[in-house]
């Protein structure tokens, strides 16, 4: 199996990142650097990266987690604060999130061992729309949401247009659905903010067609083979 591809499986990293590893000499194969990029790998290699060693391929797997609040979306967590890792501890897999949500953000969060698909989900130009419940303070005017669907600036960076539902209002707060397809730092949070209606709660329902339906907060579900295939195509 072709080196990169190998990486890939093996859940430590996309193939295109596979490649500019052994570009910059961080592959050793058999104890060499390996400087061949179309490397086939042979059975009984020992592959390194970074001196540590990359195991065989994993069985691939493609989870959805329903991510609670109060957990941070990392591997691993210096001040020891819960991560989505222990959503999953009982997969004998190497899995790691597949984006991320904030520690005040519940919901929808895949996690998977499957280097290529995080890569394509994650990449900008990938245009897969991400679906909120966001409960924001005060009333959303009718303005501000076409103003949020056409794109707003929240700080040297203009969004692109949203799709905006309004569910549910009081005079106090609304509750909203919005769509994006891009993933900026605390984006729809910023979004509402600039048209002056904070978030005070936030929700992800959906990545593109994978709902999170009933599952409940703290727990997983494979995801189907349907759903595997269409993100591996959207
Ligand atoms: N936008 C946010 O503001 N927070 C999230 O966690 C995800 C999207």
């Amino acid at each position: 199996m072709r080196i990169n591809k190998y990486i890939a499986q093996a859940g430590v990293a996309s193939r295109r990142k596979a490649d500019e590893l052994i570009r910059c000499g961080n592959v050793k194969v058999n104890g060499a650097v390996l400087r061949e990029p179309g490397y086939d790998v042979q059975e009984g290699d020992r592959v390194e990266i970074n001196g540590a060693e990359v195991g065989g391929a994993q069985k691939l797997e493609y989870v959805l987690i329903n991510k609670p609040l109060g957990m941070v979306t990392t591997v691993e967590d210096d001040r020891d604060r819960l991560t989505v890792m222990d959503v999953v501890k009982d997969i004998d897999a190497r899995l790691f999130p597949v984006g991320r949500l904030d520690y005040n953000t519940s919901g929808a969060l895949i996690m998977t061992n499957d280097g290529d698909m995080a890569y394509r989900l994650t990449h900008p130009k990938h245009e897969v729309y991400k679906t909120y419940r966001a409960l924001v303070k005060g009333v959303l005017s009718n303005e501000r949401a076409a103003r949020l669907r056409r794109g707003v600036d929240i700080g040297g960076f203009v969004t692109s247009p949203a799709k905006v539902k309004i569910l549910k209002g009081t005079q106090h707060s609304t509750l909203v659905e919005i769509a994006i397809h891009e993933g900026k730092n605390r984006q729809v949070r910023k979004m509402f903010a600039a048209v002056g209606n904070p978030v005070q709660e936030l929700e992800r329902v959906a990545i593109g067609e994978v709902r999170l339906g009933h599952l409940k907060p703290g727990h997983y579900r494979k995801l189907t083979r349907e759903e595997i295939e269409y993100l591996k195509n959207c």
